[in-house]
């Protein structure tokens, strides 16, 4: 059997170290996403061998829900939860304010709920996630009611938005988030100001949430490839 390449490797290890500061008796927000994944899998670990107790988890997205069964936690929802002690997230960009851009997975909508109410929120990406300014390398993911695609892209283009109505792989036409929604991934030349455009976006009649993360996040945990070996760092 061939081993992983270091880039897997790399993201299996900042899911680790993510995990590892999961303490028993938490309530933990599930994130989306491959590196995820990993975190998601390793408190499954933590769990069966006994190092971890008492755990419960409250999903962001249909894959944490199937995860987190496939690696026995236990999930609760927000009704039941008083508060969330931790939340393990990725994310598409992340700037040196450690503010972030998501939704590669369309998942962002549930993501912001779960992730924002969390004590603390930590988020796991490799490196080449890292911007010096949100909106650099990534498209900036809008979901959007069906009804009102339309009147949301003009009202996103006089913003000086490009737009792009997300595509389905392997399923003909437009991905369609968890909610039953439609994704507009969005271009714009730079992004000064990110805390105003998250408002003014979400502003438009419509939407239902767009994938900046102003001030959310507490805790960033980088992946890197060093000497073809992974390392993580916190910035
Ligand atoms: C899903 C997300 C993901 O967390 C983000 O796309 C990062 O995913 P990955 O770890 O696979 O790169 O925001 O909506």
């Amino acid at each position: 059997m061939s081993s992983p390449d270091p880039v897997t490797v790399m993201k299996q290890e900042v899911g680790r170290a993510a995990a590892a500061r999961v303490k028993s008796g938490s309530i933990v927000g599930l994130g989306t996403g491959s590196t995820t994944a990993y975190a998601i899998q390793f408190i499954g670990e933590r769990l069966a061998s006994g190092d971890l107790k008492d755990i419960k988890g409250i999903p962001t997205s249909f894959q944490a829900r199937v995860l987190a069964k496939k690696y026995g936690i236990p999930l609760i929802s927000l009704d039941e939860a008083d508060s969330m002690d931790v939340a393990i997230d990725g994310a598409d960009e992340v700037d040196p304010n450690k503010n972030l851009i998501k939704g590669g997975g369309a998942a962002h909508t549930q993501e912001k709920i779960v992730d924002s109410l969390a004590k603390e929120f930590i988020v796991v990406v490799d490196d080449g996630k890292l911007v010096k300014s949100l909106g650099s390398t990534f498209l900036l993911p809008v979901e959007v009611l069906p009804m009102a695609m339309t009147p949301v892209m003009k009202a996103l283009e006089n913003l000086g938005g490009k737009c792009d109505l997300r595509m389905g792989v392997k399923k003909a036409g437009p991905v369609v988030s968890d909610q039953g929604n439609l994704i507009i991934d969005v271009k714009f030349t730079s992004i000064d100001n990110p805390a105003e455009m998250e408002k003014t976006i979400n502003n438009i009649p419509g939407v239902l949430e767009n994938g900046l993360f102003v001030d959310v996040a507490d805790v960033v945990l980088v992946g890197e490839v060093k000497d073809g070996k992974p390392n993580v760092y916190e910035l």
